[in-house]
């Protein structure tokens, strides 16, 4: 196919680049940039451990392609912290043993950082409901509510 110029900003850094049309943020991300911090479980929008923020909001970036997010700003979890200087999340997320494998945890970690700033969860219920797009199989899920709750605290 044809290639097509997309610009993104991704953990801060302008990206010009050249890719095909069906490419997705997920495969770029992964393939092109080499950010294989954002995985990719179900490459179908069930799993939520591709999730990363786009313009701040959290996003399955194996749904989107990366044409349709043409001049966005793109936050992994590289961009979030490095491990001499965690993010908060991260932080909490390791002081709360919020995972096992750790496979889901840079999708859960995203994901909850878009959480606390959507501001719409409350309680350790709500907390749950909306952190249910990120599933774990191993099943930390309620480590990760309190790590969650440590930082809205
Ligand atoms: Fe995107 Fe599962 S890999 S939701």
């Amino acid at each position: 196919a044809e290639l097509v110029p997309v610009t993104l900003v991704v953990n801060g850094e302008t990206r010009r680049l050249e890719i095909e049309p069906a490419v997705t943020l997920l495969d770029l991300l992964r393939e092109r940039l080499h950010l294989t911090g954002t995985k990719k479980g179900c490459d179908q929008g069930q799993c939520g451990a591709c999730t990363v923020l786009v313009d701040g909001r959290r996003v399955n970036a194996c749904l989107q392609l990366a044409v349709m997010r043409d001049g966005c700003d793109v936050v992994t979890i590289e961009g979030l912290g490095t491990p001499d200087d965690l993010h908060p999340m991260q932080a909490a997320f390791v002081a709360r043993d919020a995972f096992q494998c750790g496979y889901c945890t840079p999708g859960q970690i995203c994901s909850a950082v878009a959480l606390v700033a959507e501001g719409q969860a409350r309680t350790p219920d709500e907390i749950r409901e909306l952190m249910s797009g990120n599933l774990c199989r191993c099943g930390a899920y309620s480590n990760i509510a309190a790590a969650i709750g440590d930082v809205m605290a």
